[in-house]
């Protein structure tokens, strides 16, 4: 028992929704540590179909308490509809939601910079997802962001506010946009937090009660990887910290506590959205695997692009996270290939290079080296037991465990939660 942390080993959208659903069973607490609404985590599940953006998966277990820790930025409308959309479901959660007052929101002001700093960038844009994210956190780290805590305190908010409108406004102008009334947003913010206002409650305390007395702690991590702040293929990533290292600052607990950290990985690529792709497919072969996957993104609906698996992509994921376990998700995907690629290493210029050697505007010209595998082409879906697999998609997985170095410890097989193998 102790705290397991789930981290996206790729671009984002590995399936990290529906394999903390599966693992939240067992765990008292799922915490969301970092992002916001820029993450759409899917589960499928007995409740329904759910693209989560701020709320963890906890929130299905009658048993578990989901909490959005400081870490996370929050948009109160997004927040709002979402409590609206889990009250619809029939579940009880009134004492199993908690919201740390320590959370940034964003603003509609946030949303607005994002766009004149996207739309100054031209073709060099990073392609967000306009949820304010990036303005939201940058205000967070100057000190110009308001919190939870000041949203209760009504004189403290206006003043917060109206000094940030201040600034705000000056920039919105000198861009043609329309400046904002106070007025507006002040209301309406309030009306949003009469709504979560019984939700807004520091973890803090039952976080370490549980933790001390070794209950199973989830850490739900968003985005993946390669889109950190620090680590990912900068300026094309987001604006938190995603690796396992940030997971403790963002929930509130001693690394100590950590036993498990878990990299989740498609059985290839996506990527939503501007940077380099090593192993990116284009024209019919990507559009094969974006069917098949239905790869479309959960937040944005946007096409996501497609590739191989990248190996290089996710020893180094492993070897900065830590990771103990894998989870492959999307196996199911590629039942139909005749052949299944492997990107192994990268080439520059005729040398190999390792990504924590390289910056993203060299990533943009590596050549990928590929090992061929023969594919399954027989139905994966719906599998549970790991002898029931193909000799082919054993094999497949055999290999990626050989280049990453870390054990498969789970193999998803389908949408549904109950659709995947613990190993
Ligand atoms: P997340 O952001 O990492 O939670 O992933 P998303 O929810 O954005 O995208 C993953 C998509 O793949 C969702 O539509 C999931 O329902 C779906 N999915 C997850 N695991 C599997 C799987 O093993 N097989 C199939 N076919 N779909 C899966
Ligand atoms: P989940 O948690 C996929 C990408 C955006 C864009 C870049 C910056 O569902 O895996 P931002 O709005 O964060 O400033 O956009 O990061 N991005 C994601 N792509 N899945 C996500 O989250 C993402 N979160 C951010 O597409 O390229
Ligand atoms: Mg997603």
């Amino acid at each position: 028992m102790g705290a397991t942390i789930i981290i996206g080993a790729q671009w984002g959208d590995e399936g990290k929704g529906k394999v903390i659903d599966y693992l939240s069973k067992k765990a008292s607490i799922v915490i969301r540590f970092h992002g916001g609404n820029n993450a759409g985590h899917t589960i499928v599940n007995l409740h329904g179909k759910f693209a989560m953006h701020l709320i963890p998966s906890g929130i299905f277990n009658e048993n578990s308490i989901a909490v959005i820790g400081n870490g996370v930025v929050l948009d109160l409308e997004v927040l709002v509809s979402e409590i609206e959309m889990i009250e619809k479901t029939g579940l009880k959660f009134s004492k199993r939601l908690y919201i740390s007052p320590r959370c940034n929101i964003i603003f509609p002001y946030h949303k607005i910079l994002e766009k004149i700093y996207e739309e100054a960038k031209g073709k060099n844009k990073t392609w967000t997802t306009g949820r304010g994210i990036s303005p939201a956190y940058a205000d967070k780290v100057s000190y110009n962001g308001i919190r939870l805590f000041d949203l209760l305190n009504k004189k403290v908010f206006k003043e917060k506010l109206e000094t940030q409108l201040n600034i705000k406004n000056k920039i919105i102008k000198t861009f043609g946009e329309k400046p904002l009334e106070i007025k507006d947003i002040y209301t309406k913010q309030l009306k949003l937090l009469e709504k979560i206002k019984p939700y807004i409650k520091e973890p803090f305390e039952i976080l370490n009660i549980d933790l001390m007395s070794n209950k199973e702690i989830l850490l739900e991590g968003a985005h993946g990887v390669f889109l950190d702040n620090d680590w990912g293929t900068y300026p094309f990533v987001t604006a938190s910290g995603v690796l396992s290292g940030n997971a403790t600052i963002g929930a509130g607990i001693a690394p100590k506590y950590i036993k498990k950290i878990v990299g989740i990985s498609k059985a290839y690529t996506t990527r939503v959205g501007h940077g380099p792709f090593p192993s990116e497919l284009f024209e019919k072969e990507a559009e094969r695997l974006r069917q098949l996957g239905n790869e479309f993104g959960s937040t944005t609906g946007r096409p996501r692009r497609c590739g191989w698996f990248d190996a290089e992509l996710i020893r180094f994921a492993a070897k900065i996270n830590g990771f103990s376990d894998l989870a492959i998700t999307k196996m199911d995907i590629l039942d139909s290939f005749d052949k299944i690629k492997i990107c192994t290493h990268y080439l520059l210029d005729g040398s190999k290079v390792k990504y924590e050697d390289i910056s993203t505007e060299m990533l943009f010209k590596v050549k990928p080296i590929y090992k061929t595998l023969t594919g399954w082409k027989s139905k994966t879906n719906g599998i549970r037991r790991y002898d029931d697999l193909p000799k082919e998609a054993k094999n497949y997985l055999k290999e990626i465990e050989k280049l990453i170095g870390v054990k498969i410890s789970y193999i998803s097989t389908g949408p549904e939660t109950e659709n995947i193998i613990e190993i």
